[in-house]
């Protein structure tokens, strides 16, 4: 059985999709915690009311990025996770945190990387006329939102969207690949090629289409 430790900072949809998923799909994993650097994050009231323990580690009681991600680092190892998911844990991580963590920690990002990294992602989606966005599971790496792309799925972008209708497809999307992403690393299905890309042993689509 797998430990996962699942970060968050607000209404944890996600992470709820994730534990979903775990539960009815039977996973050979659990969550072993759910952490937040926001103690009014929405996703912890999920957490607690499912029996998931939860902690909430408040960046601001820290000097300095290094001082939390400490911090955060010794909370997450009381929890022998195996694998670290970060779903909308709204902090960049230093270097150190990450090394920490190489190769077992995994982030989705609400755009089709490498297009879009950083924020409003939806609005500059828009903006610059796209006519598909969606959105990425990667492992994480030193630089933000980079990182080897396990899964992707899509969405097509409508004349009429603004960014919260948008946002609102993508995230129906987020809910199907992030778990599908998660229970292939925990059941070893994903493998790096030589050339530092992520491919499914068996060839599943490592890309969803929606609508
Ligand atoms: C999602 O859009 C995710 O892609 C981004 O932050 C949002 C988190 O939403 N990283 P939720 O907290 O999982 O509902």
């Amino acid at each position: 059985m797998k430990n996962l430790v699942i970060l968050i900072s607000g209404r944890g949809s996600n992470m709820v999709a994730i534990a979903e998923a775990c539960a009815a799909e039977g996973w050979d994993a659990r969550i072993a915690a759910v952490i937040s650097n926001r103690s009014d994050a929405g996703g912890l009231v999920y957490a607690q009311q499912h029996g998931i323990p939860t902690a909430v580690v408040n960046h601001r009681d820290f000097e300095d990025r290094e001082a939390f991600d400490a911090a955060l680092a010794q909370v997450i190892d009381g929890f022998a996770p195996e694998l670290i998911v970060l779903a909308g844990f709204m902090r960049i991580l230093t270097p150190g945190f990450v090394q920490r963590y190489a190769g077992r920690m995994l982030n989705i990002h609400p755009s089709l990387l490498p297009a879009f990294p950083g924020l409003h992602t939806h609005r500059r989606a828009i903006e610059a006329g796209c006519k598909v966005a969606g959105t990425t599971v990667h492992v994480v790496t030193p630089e933000l939102d980079h990182g080897p792309i396990v899964a992707q799925a899509v969405v097509s972008v409508r004349p009429d969207d603004t960014e919260d209708t948008l946002a609102a497809r993508v995230l129906v999307m987020e809910h199907q690949v992030y778990p599908r992403a998660v229970r292939w690393w925990i059941e070893g299905q994903l493998e790096a090629t030589a050339d530092g890309r992520i491919v499914h042993r068996s060839a599943a689509p490592q890309l969803l289409i929606g609508s």
